[in-house]
């Protein structure tokens, strides 16, 4: 959704120029997330104001895209681009309107007064927004945006004009700020009355810290203190360079070193000095804060030679599906083994239910394998919508086990699931592809899927590894049963070939463009199969509604003469999914009542099924493989369809309209 990125240079003169370079290339690093508008707040010697020591905070927005905010940036010509600053502290900012129009009045930064002595970023929602704004109005603080954030910047000037003494800290002011505040956020404050010093904090909102520092860093990890004790500074990190992105990719590019803050730590820097406050402390809690080691390379969340990032993802499956089975899957000796779970398969085993909660696309790959899941484990298996499980308050019990598929690791809906769960006692299982995220921490145990990083907001090589990492489940959990030996070696040798079998599928692309090209002009686009290919059909609908703005309907063709079949003509686009497994006689009938409609269907098929291709309107021929994994060949074609489909509309693949790459709220 919204995006943060701060940028704080400690000792280290940068220009002006330099500053706005580094923040505008955090927001355009973020801008997959999605957004409508864009701000930041850096220090400035404006010509009509003076400030403090003639200093003040300068605020530019704009509605629209990172580049027309660095456009504008380039135009106020009261800024000297070229003055250094020594020490300085920028934010930055992208949103995604929820309260208000997207506007310049209503992005962030926001600030306490028309001094700007107070400028913030917020990332997540306020819930008591409005008794607060009614409070602080009654107290005579003018509003001017229709934000909920708004109350962050005059609250805490309401704190600071009202201080029982004045050498009150900027950490306390924020803290106590923080007390009042009820929903998600992780927030960045900036004030003139305390420059070149940085406070952060998070609740429910992830937030992460880069450091960067001339000198060796002297510790490895960043001690917090109780809050009560925030006079004493014993942080040894003499960081040169502090970046505040929301998440890696942002950040990659200028330090791999990075810290993760957790839920209701406050995070300061103060003369190059970066401390960590906890205020609620638990007994038992770990006490200090690890920097931690990125892997990642920044090419690795580059575009490549392709278009699009979405196009660079679904060409990478090949890698990406052997990357999640790399070092788990041995295929000498038929074994797997899911570092991350091992040592809770005994618990696991016992459990009475597993429960599969995700959105969106993850809820797909839960769909994809339950059937396989449910066979090898011989457990009953629920997959369920994030949402949808909570509002039926789902009943959860102690022996069950329940997994959250979720590529971000942030998805809001996901992680209230997953804490609803836990506090029900079940085992939490995480199943995502961002090391660090929420999910991954808050689980009992979990699978890293290993894709690497996903940048396009429709999701593509995420949910075949999430595909990959489930079946490798379904192996791991049945390795012992002598009846399933059989099934399961005809699953391990499968995935073996796949990366091959994925490679001679992107091989179709041309042919499925000319499809496309077929296509585009066209207002829907019917998606239909069933047994292990539904999934298939539900996730390309979903690609296609994501990407192309078509209506698009995944149907499950045992559901064909339930209703959908009355949307069959001859101009009615139908993609039938025909795969030679146990429900091919069944999809032949489908088949057979769209032809009788005189519908043209569009198959995907087995190679060489001469039967289906003579009833065909066109056919894109797929590789066989074990029943259970064909859908991963099949979702492929689909990736391509919606993204030859967005291309030729004409519209902007990996940022659609209304949409985030991560839904950080409810
Ligand atoms: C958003 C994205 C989807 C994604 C879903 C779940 O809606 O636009 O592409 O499938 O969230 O995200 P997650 O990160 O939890 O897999």
């Amino acid at each position: 959704m919204k995006g943060i990125f701060a940028y704080l240079n400690h000792q280290v003169p940068r220009t002006r120029k330099e500053i706005f370079e580094t923040l505008v290339k955090g927001l355009q690093r973020l801008e997959y997330r999605g957004y409508d508008s864009a701000g930041i707040a850096v220090d400035g010697k404006t010509k009509e104001t003076s400030g403090i020591n003639g200093k003040t905070i300068c605020l530019i927005k704009k509605r629209g895209k990172v580049k027309a905010l660095d456009e504008e940036l380039h135009k106020k010509d009261s800024l000297d681009l070229e003055e250094e600053l020594c020490t300085h502290f920028g934010i930055a900012h992208t949103r995604w309107a929820t309260h208000g129009e997207p506007s310049a009045l209503n992005s962030h930064p926001h600030r306490s007064d028309d001094d700007n002595e107070f400028v913030v970023i917020h990332n997540g929602i306020i819930t008591n927004y409005k008794e607060l704004k009614s409070y602080l109005i009654t107290k005579g603080y003018a509003f001017e945006s229709e934000t909920d954030t708004e109350v962050i910047p005059k609250l805490i000037k309401y704190i600071y004009d009202n201080r029982e003494f004045d050498s009150i800290s900027f950490s306390t002011l924020v803290e106590r700020v923080i007390h009042q505040l009820e929903g998600a956020f992780a927030l960045v404050f900036k004030s003139r009355h305390f420059p070149g010093e940085a406070v952060v904090a998070r609740r429910g909102s992830p937030l992460l810290i880069g450091v960067r520092s001339e000198h060796e860093l002297s510790t490895e990890h960043i001690p917090y203190m109780l809050s009560k004790l925030n006079h004493l500074f014993l942080s040894l990190a003499f960081s040169k360079h502090c970046f505040f992105p929301m998440t890696h990719s942002a950040i990659i590019e200028h330090t791999n070193k990075v810290l993760y803050l957790e839920d209701d730590d406050i995070a300061v820097v103060r003369g190059g000095k970066l401390s960590i406050h906890r205020m609620n402390r638990q007994a038992g809690e770990d006490p200090v804060r690890a920097i931690q080691t990125l892997k990642l390379e920044l090419q690795q969340i580059m575009k490549g030679n392709f278009d699009s990032f979405m196009q660079k993802e679904i060409f990478e499956q090949p890698e990406s599906v052997v990357n999640t089975m790399r070092g788990r899957i041995c295929f000498d000796s038929n074994t797997v083994v899911l570092g991350g779970l091992k040592d809770h398969l005994k618990e696991i085993k016992r459990c009475r239910r597993l429960i599969v909660i995700g959105c969106g696309t993850s809820f797909h790959a839960a769909v994809a394998t339950r059937q396989i899941l449910e066979e090898l484990t011989e457990l009953p298996v629920m997959v369920e919508l994030a949402s949808d499980f909570l509002d039926r308050n789902t009943p959860v019990f102690r022996d069950d086990v329940s997994f959250f598929i979720s590529q971000s690791g942030e998805t809001a809906d996901t992680l209230m699931a997953l804490r609803y769960c836990k506090d029900r006692g079940a085992l939490t299982v995480g199943i995502t592809n961002t090391v660090g995220s929420s999910i991954c921490r808050e689980t009992d145990c979990g699978v890293h899927i290993n894709a690497g990083p996903e940048i396009g907001v429709a999701s593509t090589k995420a949910y075949t590894s999430q595909f990959v990492a489930l079946t490798m489940f379904g192996l791991m959990m049945s390795e012992d049963r002598l009846s399933l030996q059989k099934r399961r070696l005809e699953i391990i040798n499968s995935l073996r070939e796949l990366p091959d079998l994925i490679k001679k599928v992107l091989s179709l692309d041309e042919k499925i463009k000319i499809i496309a090209e077929e296509l585009y002009q066209q207002r829907s686009l019917l998606v239909m199969g069933r047994g292990f290919n539904y999934a298939t059909c539900l996730e390309g609908a979903l690609k296609i509604k994501e990407i192309t703005y078509m209506h698009s309907e995944g149907i499950l063709a045992g559901e064909l003469k339930h209703g959908p079949l009355a949307l069959i003509d001859k101009h009615m686009p139908v993609i039938m999914i025909i795969m030679k497994d146990a429900c091919y006689t069944k999809c032949q009938n489908a088949l057979q009542q769209v032809t009788a409609r005189s519908g043209r269907p569009i198959i995907l098929c087995c190679q060489d099924d001469t039967e289906v291709t003579m009833n065909a309107y066109r056919t894109i021929e797929l590789p066989r493989t074990v029943d259970c994994l064909q859908g991963i060949l099949s979702v492929i074609p689909l990736q391509l369809l919606s993204f030859h489909l967005a291309v030729l509309r004409g519209y902007d693949v990996d940022c659609p309209r209304n949409l985030a790459k991560s839904v950080t709220v409810e």
